[in-house]
C-alpha cells in the first residue's frame, strides 16, 4: 500500500501532518527522524516535520538526504524546510522579530505545483524563531510575507523538493489542506486508497494470517477502542475471541448491564465479571488521586489475570491501542519512554504475545471503521470515559452511597445531553467531546420547601476538544444547564447545589483528578 513517510523532529504538531495526510485517504507513518525506511517499496513521499530545536544548535537533528534526494518527493515544514536550507549550503539566522502567529502570504508563484489553486493572499500560520536568510544555490522562492521573504521555496531544476517555513497542517492555515492535497496527491501520486472497508478487508486477512487457530483474549471497557478492536477481531477469527469485561463498580449508572447487552447484540463471547465489592474496599478510605488509579490499575489486573488464566489455552493478548497511543509513548529517538499496556506485566507473565489490531489509526479513524463494521452509534459515538472511571470524579474518599449519587446526577446530565435538540437536527451530546459529573467534597447551605440542608455540590463538566491534549469548555445552552441543575437537585438526594465548570485544558485538566 502507498504510503507517505513524515520523519518526526519533536514538533508538537507532526501528528497533526499525520492527520492531515489521512483525509486524504493516504496511509502515513510517522517515523523518528533517523528511522527513515530506506527499503520500503511503499514509500511515494516524505515530509519533514517541524521542531523545537534551531537547526544551529550544535545538537540539532540532522539528516542524511542521500536516501531521500532524487528517490522521492520531499517536503521540509517550518524546521525540515530551514534543515534543508542549512543542509544544501542556504543560511538560517535567528529571526529579529520572532514569527508567530497569523501571517497573510504576499506573493505566489501561481504557476508552482505546490501552491496550485492557492489564493494569492492566503492566510498561513507562522511559529518559528529562526528564519531562512539565504536560500541554497540550484533554490528559488515561491512564496513570501511582508516579514518572511522564504516563506516556501522550491528546488529551480524541478526537482520536487519544497520548504515551507509556515505549517499547513494546522487548522489556521486555511490553505493548508490544498497544499497538502497538491503535495500527497498531484506530486507524490496517491491513488487516495486507504479507505475504513480497504482497512477492515486487509487487517481481517493480516488477523486470519497472524492467529490462525490460536485463541485470543481480550479486555473489553464499554469505549470505542477496545469495542472496535473486539468487532474486527470476532470478524476475523469469530469464537476463537473471548473477551473479559471487568466491572469495578465506579462505571456509569445501569452502564454494565447496557454495554454487556450492547456486546452480546454484536455476537461477541464476553465474561462479565463485576469486582465492585473489591474494588469499593480496596479503596476504602483512600483520598489520594494517583493512589486511587493505582489501587484500581493493579485490581483491574488481579481480576483480569484470574479470568485469562480460565483459558487456558490462549496465546494472544488482544489490545485496543491506537496510534497516538503509540507516538506519545515513543520520543523521537525511537525509545519507548511510557508503556501503553492496558494489562501491564500480563503479556510477559502468561507468555501472551500482543496483538493491535487498531495500531495505526488515529480516534476519528476508528470511528469510521466501527461504523463499517456496523457497530451501533450507541456504542461509537460514545464519550471518552477514563479508566478508573467516577474514581476521578469523587474528590477525596470513595463510598459506594457517594458512586451512587453521582451516578444519579450523571445520568441527569448524560441523558439530558442525549436529548436536547441542536439547531442543525443533531443532538448536544454529539457536539461534546466528553462530558461528566463531579462530586465535590463540599456541603453547602441550601434551602428546600421550608427546610434548610446542608448538603453536597457537584460541578457539570462539558468540553469540546478534538484529540483531549487541549480543551474548552463547552458553551451549553443556559436553559439547558437550568433544565439539568434543577432535575439533580429536585431528583438526586444529597444534593443541592450544581456549579459549571468553565476552565479550559490547559491550564486546567478535563478531569478533576
Ligand atoms: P485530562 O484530565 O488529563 O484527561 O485532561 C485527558 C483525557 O484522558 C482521560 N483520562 C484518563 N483515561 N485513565 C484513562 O484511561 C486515566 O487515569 C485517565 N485520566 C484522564 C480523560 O477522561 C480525558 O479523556
Amino acid at each position: 500500500m502507498q504510503k507517505i513517510i513524515i520523519l518526526d523532529f519533536g514538533s508538537q504538531t507532526t501528528q497533526l501532518i499525520g492527520r492531515r495526510v489521512r483525509e486524504l485517504n493516504t496511509f502515513c507513518e510517522i517515523l523518528p527522524y533517523n528511522k527513515f525506511p530506506k527499503d520500503d517499496p511503499d514509500v511515494i513521499g516524505v515530509i519533514l516535520s517541524g521542531s523545537p530545536l534551531s537547526v544551529n544548535q550544535a545538537d540539532a537533528f540532522r539528516l542524511d538526504f542521500a536516501d531521500l534526494r532524487g528517490r522521492y518527493p520531499i517536503l521540509g515544514i517550518c524546521y525540515g524546510a530551514q534543515l534543508m536550507a542549512d543542509t544544501f549550503g542556504g543560511k538560517v539566522e535567528s529571526s529579529d522579530s520572532r514569527e508567530y502567529g497569523r501571517a497573510q502570504l504576499q506573493t505566489i508563484d501561481a504557476d508552482d505545483a505546490l501552491f496550485k489553486g492557492i489564493a494569492p493572499d492566503a492566510q498561513v500560520w507562522m511559529s518559528h524563531g529562526d528564519t531562512i536568510t539565504h536560500l541554497p544555490q540550484g533554490f528559488e522562492v515561491v512564496a513570501s510575507t511582508p516579514t518572511v521573504k522564504h516563506a516556501a521555496y522550491r528546488a529551480a531544476d524541478g526537482e520536487p523538493l519544497w520548504g515551507v517555513q509556515f505549517h499547513p497542517e494546522v487548522f489556521h492555515t486555511l490553505c493548508g489542506r490544498l497544499l497538502l492535497h497538491n503535495f500527497v496527491v498531484d506530486i507524490c501520486g496517491s491513488q487516495q486508497d486507504w479507505s475504513p472497508a480497504q482497512f477492515v478487508e486487509s487487517t481481517i486477512a493480516e488477523l486470519r494470517q497472524q492467529i490462525g487457530t490460536d485463541r485470543v483474549i481480550l479486555g473489553l471497557s464499554g469505549g470505542v477502542d477496545s469495542s472496535v478492536a473486539a468487532v474486527l477481531l470476532h470478524r476475523a477469527i469469530g469464537d476463537q475471541l473471548t473477551c473479559i469485561f471487568v466491572d469495578h463498580g465506579l462505571l456509569r449508572k445501569d452502564e454494565y448491564t447496557e454495554v454487556m447487552g450492547l456486546y452480546a447484540n454484536l455476537g461477541l463471547n464476553v465474561i462479565g465479571v463485576d469486582a465492585s465489592q473489591k474494588f469499593y474496599a480496596e479503596l476504602s478510605g483512600v483520598t489520594d488521586p494517583e493512589r486511587k488509579r493505582k489501587i484500581i490499575g493493579k485490581g483491574f489486573i488481579d481480576v483480569f489475570e484470574a479470568e485469562a488464566r480460565k483459558i487456558t489455552d490462549a496465546r494472544w493478548l488482544a489490545q485496543g491501542t491506537i496510534y497516538p497511543d503509540r507516538i506519545e509513548s515513543m520520543n523521537i529517538t525511537g525509545k519507548v519512554i511510557k508503556s501503553h499496556h492496558n494489562v501491564g506485566g500480563l503479556p510477559e507473565k502468561m507468555n501472551l504475545k500482543i496483538c493491535e489490531p487498531l495500531r495505526w489509526l488515529f480516534k476519528d479513524e476508528v470511528r469510521r471503521v466501527g461504523k463499517q463494521l456496523g457497530i451501533p452509534q450507541l456504542l461509537i459515538g460514545r464519550h471518552p470515559f477514563p479508566g478508573p472511571g467516577l474514581a476521578v470524579r469523587i474528590l477525596g474518599d470513595i463510598t459506594p452511597e457517594k458512586v451512587r449519587v453521582l451516578q444519579e446526577a450523571d445520568d441527569i446530565f448524560i441523558s439530558g445531553l442525549r436529548q436536547w435538540p441542536t439547531e442543525d437536527g443533531d443532538v448536544l451530546y454529539n457536539k461534546v467531546w466528553q462530558a461528566g459529573v463531579i462530586l465535590l467534597p463540599v456541603q453547602s447551605v441550601g434551602v428546600m420547601g421550608d427546610e434548610r440542608t446542608y448538603e453536597q455540590a457537584v460541578a457539570l463538566r462539558a468540553v469540546t476538544s478534538t484529540d483531549a491534549m487541549t480543551a474548552d469548555w463547552a458553551h451549553l445552552p443556559y436553559d439547558f444547564l437550568a433544565k439539568v441543575s434543577n432535575d439533580i437537585i429536585n431528583h438526586v438526594r444529597g444534593v443541592n447545589r450544581v456549579c459549571y465548570d468553565i476552565s479550559s485544558k490547559p491550564p486546567a485538566t478535563i478531569e478533576w483528578e
